[in-house]
């Protein structure tokens, strides 16, 4: 018996890096994962990996109906939702802040902040619903250079809480 037997987690971002190793602690302590990437070949990977307490489903965190759909896919199988891992990321816009273009800046937004919040969204919907539930989004505090930044030389300040 692990930690977590039976718990259901979601993980974006979970065919590599951070969201794979945080899959397979998770399966070792009991839970089932079920995990979204736009990585298909690392997902299949993962699944060869994990056995039968992993699923993997294509899911762009930037598409907030690919979002609902994963999240939907573990309730519909599992029944529940215990854990919701935001992990999906990118490194983000490198800077320097004066030439970031519009377009990086708008793709780091999408995926480290729009990307966590349909993340949120739809977990909390559920965890609400069941009365139980934790979410944890490590994608807020991604590597961009930018956001960081932005945090530092104090303008507005929204993302210097969340870049400690
Ligand atoms: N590694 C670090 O030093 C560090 C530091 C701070 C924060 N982070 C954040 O932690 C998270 C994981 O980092 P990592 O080092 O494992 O990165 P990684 O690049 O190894 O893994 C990120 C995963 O997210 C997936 N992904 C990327 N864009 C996606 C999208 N639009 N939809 C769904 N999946 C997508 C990738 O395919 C990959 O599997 C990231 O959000 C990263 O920004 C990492």
């Amino acid at each position: 018996m692990g930690r977590l037997t039976d718990r259901v987690a979601v993980i974006t971002g979970g065919a590599s890096g951070i969201g794979a190793a945080a899959a397979e602690k998770l399966v070792s302590e009991g839970a089932v994962v079920v995990l979204g990437d736009i990585q298909e070949q690392g997902g299949a990977e993962m699944l060869a990996k994990l056995g039968d307490r992993a699923r993997f489903k294509l899911c762009d965190v930037t598409n907030e109906d690919q979002v609902e759909a994963l999240i939907k896919s573990a309730v519909d199988e599992f029944g529940k939702l215990d854990v919701m891992f935001n992990n999906a990321g990118i490194v983000g816009a490198l800077g320097p802040l004066e030439s970031t273009t519009r377009e990086e800046w708008q793709f780091t937004l999408d995926i480290l902040l729009n990307g966590v919040f349909y993340g949120m969204k739809h977990a909390s919907r559920q965890m609400k619903q069941q009365r139980s539930g934790k979410s944890a989004s490590l994608a807020i505090m991604g590597r961009s250079a930018v956001l960081k930044s932005l945090s530092q030389a104090g303008a507005p300040n929204t993302f210097a809480p969340i870049l400690k």
